[in-house]
């Protein structure tokens, strides 16, 4: 009898310390994971755009640029396009963005840290969103996005600073994540149907000061 009593008493207590972590959903780690990342990416003003040289510019795929206009495009135009390709989609190129960055600066830059802090940040983020090539083949217009992302030798190059590489990065994270961001957060309709231009909520002026 005591000695069952002890053993109740032990499965309780394991239960208890077990229970947090249950209680932390695969969704509640998903969504911390993404609010960390969003308020380290408020400082990207500071860190790319007035610690660097004005109107200071890197080389990146054509597929690195990766905007609101970019997903409504998708979403339009394939078949069998699931949110989780598109999320895939934004953690491969931002990382490579950051890899780019990186390149550019010396260690001791004031942005450095910033920039190494992110990609930590980064793979936290992927670390609780597995992959949907687990679970399925990507539409071949996807895989073709993986692949050029990751090639050396490409024929397509844009310049484009630094600063407006991560406000893209920052605006279409609150769209493709929208459990974990309320529609206030958002800076932009996540639905642009007019392609290649999309349109902002904001009055226009307003919104190209917001984005300097
Ligand atoms: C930076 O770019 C803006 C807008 O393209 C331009 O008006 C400005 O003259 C440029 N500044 C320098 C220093 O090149
Ligand atoms: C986003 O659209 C631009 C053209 O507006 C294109 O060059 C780029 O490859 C697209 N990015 C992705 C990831 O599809």
């Amino acid at each position: 009898m005591v000695r069952s009593t002890a053993w109740l008493l032990g499965a309780l207590l394991g239960l208890i310390c077990v229970l947090p972590l249950v209680l932390m959903t695969p969704r509640t780690a998903q969504c911390t994971s993404l609010k960390t990342l969003e308020n380290k990416l408020i400082g990207r003003r500071r860190n790319m755009k007035h610690n660097l040289p004005i109107n200071y510019t890197i080389r990146v795929h054509y597929e690195e640029v990766f905007k609101l206009s970019n997903i409504s495009r998708l979403r339009a135009r394939v078949e069998d396009l699931e949110d989780g390709d598109l999320q895939d989609v934004w953690l491969l190129v931002n990382q490579e963005v950051l890899k780019r960055i990186l390149r550019v600066l010396p260690v001791r830059h004031p942005s450095y840290k910033y920039t190494t802090d992110l990609e930590d940040l980064f793979r936290k983020v992927q670390q609780v969103f597995p992959p949907q090539t687990d679970e399925r083949e990507p539409p071949e217009r996807i895989e073709e996005i993986y692949k050029r992302v990751k090639e050396i030798d490409s024929k397509g190059w844009r310049f484009v600073t630094p600063k407006s590489l991560l406000d893209n990065c920052y605006r279409t994270m609150h769209c493709l994540f929208k459990d974990c961001f309320s529609s206030e957060d958002r800076e932009q309709d996540c639905e642009c149907t007019s392609f290649p231009y999309c349109t902002s909520s904001l009055p226009l002026p307003l919104n190209s000061a917001l984005s300097n």
